[in-house]
């Protein structure tokens, strides 16, 4: 019989290879591989197949978070048993969001927090700032395996990790924090949350920094990923789902940062959606984030420059789609930018990665280049194509309603979008003919 191969692998990388070496060459870590024990040989007995029409499932019911922008974002509340990693920069209040949930979770059910970052005296102090530390159960521990026993036998309905880059598991070699015990812990916990029944939901860092592991490396194995992002500077915070086994993703929360704790915003257009009327270089988007039209202001800057490679600057659009739009500007609708700088601003920190967006983005720019004003009450989406023609932009109808609710009167859209509602739409089949409904005063440079 064929002797079995050995494997040694990296503890690290996870590299594999048929002989040792004192270094890896897949990470370059010293000492680090180890044998595997090899693949069991024994046979394995074959199980009986299922139909799935006789799987029976017990209508697993979600649980409602008591924060209602969560809810909206998770698909409509936490799926029990499942297993969710909220991500952001460090300080933008990922704690903050999760014990103010656990709290109302609490009123109902079994409710743990694990936390690695603080102590249990500072997190009381926080509960006392956000109004309560209701029957919320606390356990402070690093130690992996601790926590999953803890789990195990106590079974709490809902459990959340802060955060998963402190949890060290001492059969590992690696130190904490390092893509090797990230990846074991989420793994672990895993099995424990769809054994025990309990809901986790883990905290992760993103930062810069590539010496501790970000959570991208676990994001295949949980069941959804929600990205906290906000400015420190801004209070407005927004949460969304990046994936979701349960729910859409792209689901928009929106939240504000009090001294009291985050506050929802339930209608997030009324803020980001109004701009100074009659300013140059202003334009009110509406974009669909998930199932949620929402309406952003954008705003542009165009201003001369000496630079051989004028600037492109966006602060939540996408880089290469805002170059495009500069480049049809200027190619198809007389805009001429090449030596200009171009800046661009999406109101209240929102990130907008949406192509019906592109219209009002250009917009924004022809505007402050012309310097003439956006009509009053004028909301614009369409996607632009590189042609310079329009394309309708999806959901057209539930953007219309969003902008009748706020009381915009006006709105361009591409033509062929076929959107019935009272409001007074103008269909435009270039990008031309949509600067030229949309401003003010066209001074026609062409
Ligand atoms: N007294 C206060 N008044 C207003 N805002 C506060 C107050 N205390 C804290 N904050 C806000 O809460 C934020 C920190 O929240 P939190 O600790 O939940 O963040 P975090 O994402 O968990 O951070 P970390 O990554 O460090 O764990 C601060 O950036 C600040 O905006
Ligand atoms: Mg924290």
């Amino acid at each position: 019989m064929a002797k079995a191969a050995v494997v040694y692998a990296c503890a690290e990388c996870g590299y594999s290879a048929g002989r040792w070496f004192g270094k890896c060459p897949g990470c370059g870590s010293f000492g680090t591989l180890a044998e595997e024990a090899p693949a069991a040989t024994a046979k394995a007995a074959a199980r009986p197949l299922l139909r799935l029409v006789d799987v029976e499932v017990d209508e697993s019911e979600r649980i409602a978070t008591g924060v209602p922008e969560l809810d909206r974002v998770l698909g409509g509340g936490l799926v029990p048993a499942s297993l969710v990693l909220v991500g952001g920069e460090p300080g933008v209040g990922k704690s903050t969001l999760l014990l103010t949930a656990l709290r109302a979770m609490s009123e109902e059910r079994r409710t743990l927090l694990v936390t690695g970052e603080e102590s249990v005296a500072q997190v009381k102090l926080r509960a006392a700032r956000l109004g309560g530390a209701g029957k919320v159960e606390i356990l402070a521990e690093t130690e992996l395996e601790t926590v999953c026993a803890t789990l195990e036998k106590e079974r709490p309905a809902v459990c959340v990790i802060d955060s998963v880059q402190t949890l060290y598991s001492g059969e590992l070699g690696s130190a904490p924090g390092s893509v090797a015990q990230v990846r074991e812990a989420a793994g672990r916990l895993l099995r424990v949350a769809k054994e025990a029944g309990v809901a986790t939901i883990l905290v992760g860092h993103v930062t810069k920094d590539g010496s501790v592991a970000g959570p991208r490396v676990l994001e295949h194995l949980v069941d959804c990923v929600l990205q906290f992002e906000g400015d420190r500077y801004h209070e407005h915070r927004i949460l969304r789902a990046v994936k979701n086994r349960f729910g859409s993703t792209n689901e928009l929360g929106v939240f504000e940062m009090t001294g009291t704790g985050l506050q929802g915003v339930p209608n997030p257009s009324e803020l980001f959606g109004r701009t100074q009327t009659g300013d140059p270089g202003a334009a009110v988007a509406c974009a669909l984030e998930g199932t949620r039209p929402i309406l952003l202001e954008i705003q542009a800057l165009v201003s001369p420059t000496d630079l051989a490679m004028p600037r492109r600057v966006g602060t939540g659009v996408d880089p290469k789609r805002l170059a495009m739009i500069v480049a049809v500007l200027s190619r198809h609708a007389g805009v001429a930018l090449g030596s200009a700088d171009v800046f661009v601003n999406v109101a209240g920190g929102v990130r907008i990665d949406e192509p019906g967006a592109d219209l009002p983005v250009a917009l924004a720019i022809a505007s402050a280049a012309k310097g003439s004003a956006v009509r009053d009450s004028l909301a614009a989406f369409a996607e632009l194509g590189l042609t310079g023609r329009l394309r309708p932009a999806t959901q057209g109808e539930r953007r219309l309603e969003e902008c009748g609710k706020l009381g915009l009167e006006q709105i361009v859209v591409a033509a062929g979008s076929n959107l019935r509602g009272k409001l007074r739409k103008t269909e435009a089949e270039t990008l031309r003919q949509a600067i030229r409904h949309a401003l003010v005063e066209d001074r026609g440079q062409t």
